[in-house]
């Protein structure tokens, strides 16, 4: 087996305190059977930039790490990444800016990363890139010598080409892309725009999965990441789960809980929430003190001013909700800015009679299918999910909602509320399959498998099989 390096902005290192997610887990573990190393930025600022590369091993897992000084992180992660590119591929040009230096810092971490990376990668090596910090390394490892194959994947949306083409050099940033083998992404829809940029914008041909450009042919696939299922329905009943139960049930009396579990991020849709939730309150005097919400909402990203504003945005309308609605014992919303470990996050999930994922537009949402896996299949919650979310292609039997609207939002509630048992078991069941079928490994297999391809075989579409667990 190749080894595998895998090149991400954030790095995470196995048993080193922090919350592991399942895209963590799942690179952990690849990289761990093929002795591989997993490359990125320490989080830690330098004075002057040396190049210097920690290494570290846990629980057989390598990482590389450099650190990067405070210009970089101003232009390249808060700056270009987080300030250009990722409300531009969520749909929200209002929030985008535009500014050379933010490109420029952009372009000059990720020359860094390449010099930094390619000593460390031997002729035999596969090379998978992750998301949109990284999007133009793969062209320049290419032109430092490297023939090895390699992925590139984005876990974000990809724009429709009318609002991708308000991007200052699109077109070089997109023909960047053309160095890699495989370029994935969670959906058909980001897929299809993805094509279409290239159809129209640049005159590449598409031929099924493969795109051809200039003497370049990529194939270009939707791989939808999963979760470690069994590993986080086994989570929702392990001890630390079940304290969390009880702790809420205690707390909760017999209230229905509707949760919501979002990175502190306008993407995520919590001001229209929280209205779509106040709607609820005014057309449904008789739920009253029966239900209440707790938003988890780790702040994220702190250093860019659209997140301080959407901060300060939702600390007054939940002051303002739970003014207007609150009694001496009932409180409408929880509203939690801190994020619990995996075990206690699938404890909440379990005691929560509606999982509430409604963002504007979401490359795929992981907690959408983290709700479902944490359920008691024997009195499961309901999902209500955002139709913007790209998990909404698989779970179809979630009660899908526009969340601009805070009429469809409040009806969604009180239908999931009212739901009877039959319907919950039955939505639920559907969810589960696909939740356990395209589970985590099954979406490594579906990218990595085309990427291992070696290079004098034909590159044919290998549908894999789902695995399990
Ligand atoms: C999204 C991105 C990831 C990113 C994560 C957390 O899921 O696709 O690449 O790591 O958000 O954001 P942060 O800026 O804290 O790394």
């Amino acid at each position: 087996m190749s080894r595998l390096i895998v090149i991400s902005n954030r790095v995470s290192r196995p048993g080193t305190g922090g919350n592991q997610g399942g895209l963590a887990v799942a690179l952990s573990d690849a990289l761990r059977e093929s002795r591989g190393i997993w490359f990125g930025w320490s989080g830690n600022v330098t004075d002057q930039f040396s190049g210097h590369i920690g290494f570290s091993e846990d629980e057989g897992v390598k990482t590389a790490t450099i650190d990067l000084e405070e210009q970089d992180i101003d232009e390249y992660y808060n700056g270009y990444a987080n300030k250009t590119l990722w409300p531009l591929f969520h749909f929200r040009i209002d929030l985008a800016e535009y500014a050379r230096d933010f490109e420029g810092g952009y372009n000059r971490v990720n020359q860094r990363f390449a010099d930094t990376a390619s000593p460390l990668i031997e002729p035999e090596d596969v090379v998978w890139i992750h998301d949109y910090h990284l999007i133009p390394l793969g062209d320049m490892l290419r032109k430092r010598g490297l023939n090895n194959r390699m992925g590139f994947f984005l876990h974000i949306p990809w724009p429709p080409t009318r609002l991708l083409v308000s991007l200052p050099h699109h077109t070089k940033l997109v023909q960047t892309m053309f160095a890699y083998d495989v370029v994935g992404f969670h959906t058909e829809e980001w897929l299809e725009s993805f094509r279409h940029y290239v159809e129209r914008e640049m005159g590449g041909t598409v031929d099924g999965d493969f795109i051809t450009l200039g003497d370049r042919t990529i194939q270009a696939v939707a791989c939808p990441i999963g979760i470690n299922a069994q590993e986080f329905s086994e989570a929702a009943t392990s001890d630390t789960a079940q304290d969390m139960h009880h702790r809420l049930r205690a707390s909760l009396q017999d209230r229905a809980m509707i949760v919501g579990v979002d990175r502190l991020d306008y993407s995520k849709g919590l001001e229209e929430r929280f209205n779509g939730y106040a709607r609820f309150l005014k057309d449904h005097p008789e739920h009253h003190r029966k239900v209440l919400l707790t938003q988890i909402a780790p702040p994220s990203r702190e250093d860019v001013e659209s997140y301080q504003q959407i901060r300060a945005t939702l600390d007054s309308l939940a002051g303002r909700l739970n003014g207007e609605y609150s009694d001496v014992d009932w409180t409408p919303i929880r509203y939690v800015n801190q994020g619990y470990p995996r075990d206690k996050l699938a404890g909440i999930y379990r005691s929560a009679k509606i999982g509430l994922v409604t963002p504007l537009r979401d490359g795929m949402n992981l907690v959408a299918k983290e709700y479902v896996a944490a359920q008691d299949p024997q009195d499961p919650g309901v999902l209500i999910l955002s139709r913007f979310a790209g998990a909404a292609l698989q779970l179809k039997d979630a009660l899908l909602i526009n969340p601009y609207s805070p009429e469809e939002m409040s009806d969604a509630i009180l239908r999931a509320l009212t739901m009877p048992l039959d319907e919950r078991k039955k939505r639920w069941r559907a969810m589960m399959d696909s939740v356990e079928g395209q589970d985590i490994n099954w979406w490594r297999t579906c990218f990595v498998g085309r990427l291992m391809i070696s290079q004098d075989e034909p590159a044919a579409p290998v549908e894999p099989e789902p695995t399990e667990g």
